[in-house]
C-alpha cells in the first residue's frame, strides 16, 4: 500500500524523534521529557507501521525491541580482523612499550590517544549509507557471529547515524557491557524471578548479547562504547585517532568521557593512576587502560607482529580477584552484635596486596554460595572495599569439605558468652550482651572517637583494646575521666602521646550536638539521622524528653 506523503513525514519525524530521547536518555543520561511521552510516540509509530508496512525501515527504533528466535547465530568474516592487544603489567614494561614506538618512528616524543579498557566483549558494527546493516562478535578474530538483531535491541547504538552525509560504509568497533548499577538490579531481578544470578556484568553482557531470542537480549540493560573503526569507504577521516573519534560522537556512537590524548611515557603513567584512582567510581568495569599511537599514519608504519598492533598496548591493573584455599571461618563481633563470618585464607596476592582474611557477610550469604570449609574459593579484593569471599570453584571441591553452621558453632558469643539470637527478619545473628560484651563496648568506643563523630585523635584500637582489657573504661563516658597517670602507664604510650590524647578528649567536648547524636551509635541513626534530629530538638533535654509520637514528627 502506498504511503501518503504527510504519513511518511510523520513518521520520519517520529523515528528521528523517539532516536534523539534515546540519545539523550541512554548515552548522555540526560532524558528531556517523561517516559510517558516517549512511549506515547513509540506507540503511534508503531501504529503507522502496522497499516503502512512500507514504513518499518530498519533503521526505525521499533525494531530494537527484537524479533522472532534464531535456530542458530550464522557466522561471518570480518572485513579487517579483529586483532587482541599485548598486555603491560608494570611501569617498565610501558616505557619499553614506549621506546619501541619511539624507535620504530625514529621520533623524541610520541603522542598517544588513550581511553579505558572495557571488560565487556568486542563487536563490530557495519554502517552503509549511515544505517546500521549488521553486527557481530569478535570471535576468533576472523570470524564471529552475526547478532544484528540482538545488536538492534541496545538503545545506545544508533540505527542510523547522524549525519546528512554518511559515508558509504562505516564499521564501527567497540564494546558491549553492562553497566555496574544496572547489572546489580539485573541480579536483583533474577533473585527475585528466583532465577540464576550472573557472576558479574561481563558475563552478563556475554550472556545477553548471545541470546538466540532477541525479546531476551531486548530486556537486557546493554550499553556500548566504540573504541576505533574497522573498514571505511567512500569519506576522507581525519587522521589522528582523536579526531577520528571526535567524529564518531559528532555521529552520536557512544565514546566514553574518560579518553584523553597524552605525550609521551610520563602522560601515559599519570592517565594509568588518574583513571585507577577513579576505577571504582565509574559507572562500568574496565579492567586497565589502552595506549594507542594517535597519528593514524604512524600506526600504519609501525605494523604488526603476530595478532597484535605494534601501536598499541593495554596496560592491565592488578587482577581483583584470585582463587585461593579456605582454612577455616572464625568470627568477628561488630559494635551492634552482629557476628560476621570471617574466612581465614591461604595468602593468596589479590587487587595489589597479599589477603589472608576476607569476610563472608554473614550465615546466609554462606548457604547460598554453599561455601565449605577447605573448598578453593575465589577471593575479590576492589579498591579500598574490605576483601570478599565472592564464591566457591565447585569442581575444586574435595570429599573432605565441610559444611558450616555460624549458629551452631557459636550458641553463644565467643568473647562475652551471652546467648547468641538471630531474628526473624534479620540477616545477622547477634550478641544479646550489649555494652556488656567488651567487643561491642570496644567497638562502640571507637565508633563514639571517630573522626566523623567525636574526632578523638589517637583513639585507635590499640588504646582502645588495652583501656577495656584493663578494664579502665567501661562506656564512652568513661573516656572523659581518664587521667595523666592511667593513659602514661600504658604499653606504648610516652608521656607526650598521653597529653595529646587528653588534649584531643578535651577538644572533643567542643562538637556539634548532630556529631554527638550520631556517636551515641542509636542502631538506625546514622549520620544523615542525627543531623535531622539535631535539627528538629535542638538540644539534648529536648531529645531525650520526646517520646514516640515526638519522634514520629522529625521530618
Ligand atoms: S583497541 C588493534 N580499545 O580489548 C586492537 N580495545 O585485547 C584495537 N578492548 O577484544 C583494540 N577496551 O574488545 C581497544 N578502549 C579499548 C578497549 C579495547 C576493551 C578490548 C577489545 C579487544 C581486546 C583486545
Amino acid at each position: 500500500m502506498l504511503v501518503p506523503q504527510d504519513v511518511a513525514a510523520r513518521a520520519r519525524f517520529l523515528r528521528e524523534e523517539i532516536e534523539r530521547h534515546n540519545y539523550l536518555y541512554y548515552v548522555l543520561d540526560e532524558p528531556e521529557i517523561p517516559d510517558a511521552e516517549y512511549d506515547k510516540m513509540f506507540r503511534e509509530l508503531g501504529r503507522l507501521e502496522a497499516e503502512y508496512p512500507l514504513l518499518a525501515t530498519p533503521d526505525s527504533p521499533t525494531r530494537r525491541v527484537g524479533a522472532a528466535p534464531l535456530a542458530e547465530f550464522s557466522h561471518l568474516t570480518h572485513r579487517v580482523p579483529m586483532l587482541s592487544l599485548s598486555n603491560a603489567f608494570e611501569d617498565e614494561e610501558v616505557a619499553a612499550f614506549d621506546r619501541r614506538v619511539r624507535e620504530g618512528l625514529g621520533v623524541e616524543v610520541v603522542e598517544y590517544a588513550v581511553d579505558p579498557k572495557f571488560d565487556g566483549l568486542a563487536i563490530s558494527l557495519i554502517y552503509e549509507n549511515g544505517i546500521l546493516v549488521q553486527g557481530a562478535t569478535r570471535g576468533d578474530g576472523d570470524t564471529g557471529e552475526e547478532v544484528t538483531t540482538n545488536l538492534r535491541t541496545i538503545k545506545a547504538i544508533p540505527l542510523r547515524l547522524h549525519t546528512a552525509n554518511p559515508p558509504q560504509l562505516l564499521e564501527v568497533r567497540g564494546e558491549v557491557l553492562i553497566l555496574k548499577a544496572d547489572f546489580e538490579k539485573l541480579n536483583r531481578q533474577q533473585r527475585e524471578k528466583g532465577e540464576k544470578e550472573f557472576a558479574n556484568p561481563r558475563n552478563a553482557a556475554a550472556g545477553s548479547l548471545r541470546q538466540l531470542d532477541p525479546r531476551i537480549t531486548a530486556t537486557r540493560p546493554l550499553t556500548f562504547f566504540a573504541y576505533g573503526l574497522g573498514s571505511v569507504e567512500g569519506v576522507n577521516l581525519p587522521r589522528k585517532l582523536n579526531a577520528v573519534m571526535d567524529y564518531l560522537e559528532a555521529l552520536r556512537v557512544p565514546v566514553c568521557r574518560e579518553r584523553r590524548v597524552v605525550q609521551g611515557v610520563e602522560g601515559l603513567l599519570d592517565y594509568y593512576r588518574m583513571i585507577g584512582a577513579r576505577r571504582e567510581g565509574l559507572p562500568y568495569d574496565i579492567d586497565g587502560v589502552v595506549y594507542k599511537v594517535n597519528d593514524l599514519d604512524s600506526q600504519e608504519r609501525l605494523g604488526y607482529v603476530s595478532r597484535a598492533p605494534r601501536f598499541a598496548v593495554a596496560h592491565k591493573f592488578p587482577a581483583q580477584e584470585a582463587m585461593t584455599e579456605l582454612l577455616g571461618i572464625d568470627v568477628q563481633v561488630g559494635r551492634t552484635g552482629a557476628l560476621t563470618p570471617v574466612a581465614r585464607l591461604k595468602p593468596v596476592f589479590v587487587g595489589g596486596a597479599t589477603v589472608s582474611n576476607a569476610t563472608l557477610h554473614n550465615e546466609d550469604e554462606i548457604r547460598r554460595k554453599d561455601v565449605r570449609i577447605g573448598d578453593t574459593v575465589i577471593v575479590r579484593r576492589a579498591g579500598d572495599v574490605i576483601p570478599e569471599v565472592v564464591g566457591v570453584v565447585p569442581g575444586m571441591r574435595h570429599s573432605g569439605a565441610q559444611e558450616y553452621s555460624l549458629l551452631e558453632q557459636y550458641p553463644v558469643c565467643p568473647v562475652c558468652g551471652s546467648h547468641v539470637i538471630r531474628l526473624p527478619d534479620e540477616a545477622a545473628a547477634r550478641c544479646s550482651g550489649g555494652l556488656f560484651c567488651p567487643a561491642q563496648r570496644k567497638q562502640a568506643i571507637l565508633h563514639f572517637a571517630s573522626r566523623r563523630a567525636m574526632d578523638i585523635e589517637g583513639m585507635g584500637d590499640k588504646l582502645v583494646d588495652q583501656l577495656v582489657d584493663k578494664e579502665l573504661i567501661h562506656t564512652p563516658a568513661d573516656l572523659y575521666k581518664l587521667g595523666m597517670n592511667t593513659l602514661a602507664n600504658l604499653d606504648r604510650m610516652a608521656e607526650k602521646s598521653a597529653i595529646n590524647t587528653l588534649a584531643a578528649i578535651e577538644a572533643s567536648k567542643n562538637t556539634t550536638l548532630a556529631r554527638f547524636i550520631f556517636a551515641l551509635g542509636i542502631r538506625n541513626v546514622g549520620e544523615a539521622t542525627a543531623k535531622d534530629l539535631a535539627r528538629h530538638f535542638g538540644g539534648m533535654a529536648a531529645l531525650m524528653a520526646a517520646d514516640e509520637g515526638a519522634l514520629q514528627q522529625v521530618p
